[in-house]
């Protein structure tokens, strides 16, 4: 088990997003100092389905990163954390998160994610069957529940806490809020305060300065999700600029490039479909492309019209050249520069 370093810079767990692809190009413009997989179902794991050795592929960075598990029953989670430490050591994941946050209906419905939530000694009783089957590092990742009942949430995570997690992610939304409504990082500094665990602040966190705020109010680390696919050489950004080894000769961003060339919006797009390309399973590489692009566009001039022509693109070579025309009509939108805060 890996400590979580101090003031640590995570990045989260999102569907058709953070695989391998996507945290290699993250890793190659700085990254954090922990990966989380997207979820993966436990049962289907255990039981070999197709393309679950992808869904929990760790790499780049195995020694940093955790396998994410839903599952609605002890016995499977128990089951495929035996299964994942006996994957050869190079490429085992240092930690396994379980999901008890999704509110997507379909994992609802099975029992999975935040249904766990109704059932506080079930969730317990899932943590401790995981602990028993995997001696690395061990988190879980929720939002607030069904309301923002501070006491049951306290109750919830203190009960996982002492079934033997090693840290706790907060994204302090409730269940049915998705998006709306700024996330309630009050909430997040009162967990920290009060469980015994590190807590790690998730949700609307885009700058040095909201991770410094929640750093103070007692996080043990923050975790990027979406403003990661908008920025993915966030962290090293990020990093310089907790560190305030300021002045820096130019910003942190002009130190990167992606395979040798500056960086610059376009470079960064065109390496993320070679990564696609290159480590995905082609059935998923189209998807995942428009899932990237559908954020990563968001900052630009005309995000209504890259983000369409890319969801509308039919293979990835079209994408490639909807990117490039795109870039070669507004060239002001390649500089990072202008961008750089755009967001928060
Ligand atoms: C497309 C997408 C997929 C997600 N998939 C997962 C997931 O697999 N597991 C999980 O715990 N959270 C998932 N989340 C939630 C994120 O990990 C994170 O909690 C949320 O986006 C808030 O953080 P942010 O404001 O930094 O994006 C997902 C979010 C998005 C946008």
């Amino acid at each position: 088990m890996t400590p979580l370093p101090k003031n640590a810079l995570m990045l989260a767990p999102m569907v058709g997003i953070t695989n391998r692809a996507f945290r290699t190009l993250v890793a190659e413009l700085g990254g954090p100092d922990r990966y989380v997989t997207e979820m993966a179902s436990a049962e289907a794991f255990y039981s070999h389905a197709q393309y679950e050795d992808c869904y929990t592929d760790a790499r780049p960075a195995p020694a940093a990163t955790s396998v994410q598990f839903y599952a609605r029953s002890e016995a499977a989670m128990e089951a495929a954390c035996r299964e994942l430490g006996r994957r050869d050591e190079a490429l085992r994941p240092d930690g396994i998160d379980l999901n008890f946050g999704c509110s997507a209906p379909h994992i609802r419905k099975s029992g999975g994610g935040s249904a766990w939530s109704e059932d506080p000694e079930g969730a317990a009783a899932l943590v401790a069957a995981a602990r028993s089957a995997w001696p690395g590092t061990l988190s879980a990742k929720l939002r607030m529940g069904p309301d923002d009942d501070y006491p049951r949430l306290l109750d919830f995570c203190a009960g996982l806490a002492a079934a033997g997690l090693d840290f706790i992610t907060l994204h302090p939304r409730t269940d049915s809020q998705k998006f709306k409504r700024r996330a309630r990082h009050d909430i997040t500094a009162r967990l920290a305060r009060d469980l015994a665990i590190p807590v790690v602040a998730n949700g609307d966190i885009g700058s040095a300065e909201a991770a410094r705020g929640l750093f103070a109010g007692g996080a043990g680390a923050v975790m990027l999700g979406r403003e990661a696919v908008r920025r993915p050489w966030i962290f090293a950004v990020l990093r310089a600029e907790l560190s305030g080894a300021e002045p820096l000769a130019g910003r942190p961003i002009d130190r990167l490039s992606v395979a040798g060339q500056p960086l610059d919006r376009l470079a960064v797009a065109l390496r993320f479909l070679e990564l696609d390309a290159a480590f995905l399973p082609e059935k998923w590489q189209l998807e995942t492309a428009r899932r990237f692009f559908d954020y990563y566009c968001e900052p630009l001039s005309f995000a209504h019209h890259i983000k369409y022509r890319t969801m509308n693109s039919p293979s990835l070579g079209a994408m490639r050249s909807t990117l490039e025309e795109y870039f070669g009509q507004v060239p002001a939108d390649l500089a990072i520069a202008d961008r750089e805060i755009a967001y928060r």
